[in-house]
């Protein structure tokens, strides 16, 4: 048996239409409090669309789970609007999306430098930013792009908004992992594919379109070091599973769609993640303390408790719009919350 708080997951796309449904109701199984991403088919780049987006998920209700919504950050944001519809509680966090870097990224920014009137606004309110952190220029390699992020777009940012809050959002590497370490106000969630995966698993032997994401999978080195970070318990360190549902047929076909959708097993894998490599004291760290912490958020304090089931039989699919989401599940046991 584990005890733990109900966990928070600092990075979850929900989408819209049939999905949203069915990401909504995993969600809530599990989570106490979720971070929602603003990458929708048609962006939240103002507050009209970021009002029907919170209309569609209220119609579908979140019971006691708290939503935290972000915007996505863009030019089409007038200055004005941002400030306001902070100002009035409609969203948490503003999320910035490189050009062309992810799932419905055309709308992202590309010379961030042209955003310093959006930034001014974040860093006067304290409305904190979450980053995707990858730089797209056509020849570089699209397994080298976090680390120039971080020496290119990062340090520019944080010299000239020193006092912004920065979550670097799912990094990947051993040099993401130094960077949020060794500078002030920055801190990064991890997923739990990019903690359990590498480049072996995603395509040492044959292709695993089901582990395609953004940014891509690294090598054992670096996974090493993202495990290093969360297990550690260090509160820069903490969880944002990134989940990503497509339907089947945008994963499997020629042009696969970048995302894991980890929200179903996600917390069972890293109750095993975390126990067999006996620092189970930490779990509440990653998934709880170290989040909240870096948003100064409070949360629910009252245990939970997960027992390990025996003879567990994989559910790799729900049924979704004639179609099927794919779970992500890493390890051959399940962890089940008692009720
Ligand atoms: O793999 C990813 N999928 N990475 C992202 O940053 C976005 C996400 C999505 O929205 O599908
Ligand atoms: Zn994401």
């Amino acid at each position: 048996m584990v005890s733990i708080f109900r966990p928070s997951d600092f990075h979850v796309h929900l989408r819209e239409g049939p999905i949203l449904n069915h990401s909504l109701n995993e969600n809530l199984k599990h989570f106490q409090r979720i971070l929602i991403m603003p990458n929708l088919s048609n962006p939240i780049t103002n507050s009209k669309i970021l009002l029907n987006y919170r209309n569609q998920i209220e119609e579908i209700g979140s019971n006691q789970m708290d939503i935290l919504f972000t915007v996505y950050l863009n030019d089409d944001w007038s200055i004005k609007d941002l400030e306001n519809s902070y100002q009035n509680n409609l969203f948490f966090a503003a999320k910035l999306y490189p050009k062309n870097a992810t799932t419905n990224s055309t709308s992202g920014v590309g010379d961030i430098r042209k955003l310093s009137k959006h930034f001014e606004i974040l860093e006067k309110n304290s409305i904190p930013l979450c980053l995707h952190g990858e730089t797209i220029a056509p020849f570089d390699d699209p397994f080298e792009r976090e680390k120039i992020f971080l020496n290119k777009e990062l340090v520019w940012i944080q010299n000239n908004f020193p006092n912004i809050k920065i979550t670097l959002e799912h990094i990947t590497t051993k040099d993401a992992v130094d960077y949020v370490k060794e500078n002030k106000n920055i801190g990064a969630t991890i997923t739990v594919h990019h903690l359990l995966e590498n480049t072996n698993s995603f395509l040492g032997d044959l292709l695993k379109p089901e582990l395609f994401c953004k940014p891509l999978i690294k090598n054992r080195s670096h996974q090493l070091s993202l495990q290093k970070a969360a297990l550690s318990g260090n509160k820069k360190f903490f969880f944002g599973s990134d989940s990503a549902p497509h339907l089947s047929k945008k994963k499997f076909n020629s042009q696969c769609c970048a995302g894991v959708y980890s929200s179903k097993y996600g917390v069972s894998n890293l109750i095993e993640f975390f126990s067999s490599n006996n620092k189970l004291k930490v779990l509440d760290k990653f998934l709880s303390i170290n989040g909240n912490g870096h948003y100064s958020l409070d949360f629910n304090k009252k245990k939970i408790t997960y027992k390990k089931i025996k003879n567990f039989k994989f559910v790799s699919k729900t049924r979704c719009n004639q179609d099927y989401l794919i779970h992500y599940n890493h390890y051959n046991a399940f962890w089940l919350l008692n009720k």
